[in-house]
């Protein structure tokens, strides 16, 4: 039996359908992300599943319970936004607390939660203050120490990270990391933009695109095996190449798209080159470098180097790849050939 159980969900506002036949299963314990270009349904989904939103039409199973019509505070789910709003005039332990007072949970028992919550997010120190001395990040941790006392059985995320500057992302990803390894039983789902998010965090993937499910699976199945274009070119970063066959210098794959990921083009002779191209713009990024280039059919390509690049901008450059890094989808369908 999964934790939670998604079957042909659909969600209709007005005459606008948004989401569309979604169906999923989330293991126990699974730490499950969303992802999807702006407006494609995350967080309609995850609102559902927390219960802020009606369910148009399918059904909504945790462990083996129909939850379409249960109200959200019935549900064992916490969700934690993208805005921590934090009630300004408590400390950060009332702050913990509140939802659990509110139950009229024992106060010795709401200390004993709130301390191992702030044990798990590295707030013990500052349980006395209040929110306006804490950095974005400790409050974002706040917010997440305000679900975690409520012991839920999912645990939702809408882009908990999103209002942070790049480095506190860094490390409240890894907070999160290790919340999820101190809650090993506990489901989380977790929505985001962000590829590094991702691909660090999820044990599965589920890419979205206008309220549809394209692919779902681990970080690397995505990767490797993309089942589609879209998926392809969303997962990875630089996003990955897409030739037809008459930008490519080998003719052996006449009725196919072929998608090759920058980091998979190795330079070689022009004999031996599946593409070629005129070196356009270079970007050095220290470790590595990318480089564009454009076809004589004028399709625009990326390489990623692993160090300098020495060519001269409107040098003309050649590259093979191994055949295993090559993906070949059906024009028509775009869904993934081999
Ligand atoms: N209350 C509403 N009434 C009508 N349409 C809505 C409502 N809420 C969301 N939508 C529409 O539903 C679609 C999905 O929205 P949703 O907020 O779930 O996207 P998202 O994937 O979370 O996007 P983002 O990455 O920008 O947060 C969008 O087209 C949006 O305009
Ligand atoms: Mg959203």
């Amino acid at each position: 039996m999964s934790a939670l159980t998604l079957q042909n969900i659909d969600k209709v506002y007005g005459k606008t359908q948004v989401m569309h036949d979604v169906s999923l299963d989330i293991e126990q314990g699974e730490f499950v992300v969303f992802v999807g270009p702006s407006g494609c349904g995350k967080s309609t989904l995850l609102r559902m599943i927390a219960g802020l939103e009606d369910i148009s039409a399918g059904t909504l199973f945790i462990g083996d319970k129909k939850m379409n019509n249960i109200p959200a505070s019935k549900r064992g789910i916490a969700m934690v936004f993208q805005s921590y709003a934090l009630y300004p005039h408590m400390s950060v332990a009332d702050n913990m607390g509140f939802s659990l007072s509110i139950a009229k949970t024992p106060k010795q028992e709401i200390k004993q939660r709130v301390a191992a919550a702030a044990e798990i997010l590295q707030l013990t120190p500052y349980l006395n203050r209040l929110p306006k001395a804490l950095s974005g990040g400790q409050r974002q941790r706040v917010a997440i120490g305000r679900a975690i006392v409520r012991e839920p059985d999912v645990f939702l995320f809408d882009e908990p990270l999103s209002n942070l500057d790049a480095e506190l992302r860094v490390s409240t990803r890894r907070e999160i990391a290790n919340l999820k390894a101190s809650m090993p039983d506990t489901t989380m789902i977790y929505v985001t933009h962000d590829q590094v998010e991702a691909m660090t965090l999820a044990d599965k993937i589920v890419v979205l695109r206008d309220g549809r499910v394209e692919q779902v699976g681990t970080p690397l199945d995505l990767y490797d095996r993309p089942r589609n274009i879209f998926v392809g070119q969303f997962i990875g970063s630089p996003k990955m190449n897409i030739f037809e066959t008459t930008d490519l210098t080998v003719q052996h794959w006449p009725h196919h798209v072929t998608g090759v990921r920058p980091e998979h083009l190795r330079l070689t002779t022009p004999k031996n080159a599946i593409v070629s191209g005129k070196l356009e713009f270079i970007e050095k990024l220290g470790e590595y470098s990318l480089a564009y280039l454009r076809t004589e059919t004028g399709r625009e390509f990326t390489v990623k180097f692993e160090r300098g690049l020495t060519h001269t901008l409107g040098n003309q450059l050649h590259f093979d790849a191994d055949h295993d890094n090559l993906h070949h989808f059906d024009p028509k369908t775009q869904l993934r050939i081999n």
